[in-house]
């Protein structure tokens, strides 16, 4: 038996804002596919709709400073200063914190980049990498004049949002470094190739939940902070799309089966593909229409054959 539940909210929605001071009313598009709620929006703007309490684990990655455009005015990762982004990031994950439930946990993923003057390579606003489908190149590269940063600086940005956040509340639990097996080439001569990324976890309160029996070491110990991933295929359709097994191991470890999981930069909807295989529920937001589209695609196909009974 097949039982589909893919519906769709297209219009408007409209609702009294939770927790917001404005007191007005807030507009927003959904999908609603199996166990799965993909909310179409600036993630500042519908955080603050969701209830308190509700969410047992985050698990998501950013925009990267200066580095992908997403082509669309409310994004994060365009800020004229690296500063204001630490700052709008803060303000999203105070928001994240207040719907997790006291023993949940945020599982970031975050990357860094190059303070530059001139030069067209990774460089923050002027950033070209890889299959970027299009550069942020609407002002000349130059060094942001903020942490007495010099040409060619790397900026720290995962460590500075991880202290930023430590200081606004959140207890930082764990640094962990992804090992990219098969990491973007870069033509830098004059430092070594740069193939790693890092994973915060943080807690809302000192006790959470933890599930370390849920993904060991091969030898049976307990997991390290050192993951060795990847490649994956391909089928998210999205520039920055982070791999499945990262996903897995974070949810696997920081909820239990029913749990929600939220992701409020969902890009591909790769966190709602994986809660959904290990029988999570999951909401995800995601600014730009044309990747939710995509990401609603990709779920009701992955949804589907997990709903035959
Ligand atoms: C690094 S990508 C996430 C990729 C995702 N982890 C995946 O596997 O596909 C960051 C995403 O955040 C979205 N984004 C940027 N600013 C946003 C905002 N203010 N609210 C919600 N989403 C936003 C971008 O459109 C982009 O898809």
């Amino acid at each position: 038996m097949v039982i589909l539940n893919n519906h769709i909210k297209q219009g408007t929605n409209r609702v009294a804002p939770h927790a917001t001071s404005q007191g007005l009313e807030m507009e927003w598009q959904e999908y609603t596919i199996g166990s799965v709620r993909l909310l179409i929006g600036d993630c500042r703007k519908i955080l603050p709709l969701l209830p308190p309490d509700s969410v047992q684990c985050c698990v998501t990655s950013p925009p990267y400073w200066g580095l992908r455009d997403y082509e669309h005015p409310e994004q994060l990762g365009s800020e004229e200063s690296p500063q204001t982004y630490v700052d709008n990031l803060v303000e999203v994950f105070r928001e994240v914190r207040r719907v997790l439930r006291p023993e949940g946990t945020l599982w970031l993923n975050i990357g860094d980049a190059y303070a530059r003057n001139g030069g067209t390579g990774v460089c923050g606003p002027n950033a070209k990498v890889g299959n970027t489908r299009k550069l942020i190149q609407k002002r000349n590269c130059k060094v942001p004049d903020c942490w007495g940063l010099k040409d060619r600086d790397l900026l720290g940005m995962p460590w500075r949002v991880a202290f930023a956040l430590q200081a606004d509340g959140w207890i930082l639990r764990s640094h962990i470094t992804w090992v990219k097996k098969a990491a973007m080439p870069e033509s830098v001569k004059n430092r070594p190739t740069r193939v790693t990324e890092d994973v915060f976890l943080f807690a809302k309160q000192p006790q959470y939940y933890y599930n370390n029996e849920a993904v060991r070491e091969p030898s049976g110990a307990n997991l390290r902070n050192f993951w060795v991933l990847g490649p994956e295929p391909n089928e998210a359709g999205h520039p920055a799309a982070f791999p499945k097994e990262l996903v897995r191991r974070c949810i696997l470890l920081g909820s239990r089966p029913g749990d929600v999981v939220l992701d409020p930069f969902s890009g591909s909807g790769t966190t709602g593909i994986v809660a959904v295989e290990l029988q999570r529920s999951a909401i995800l937001i995601e600014l730009n229409a044309q990747y939710a589209e995509q990401s609603a695609e990709r779920l009701r196909r992955g949804v589907q054959p997990s709903l035959l009974l």
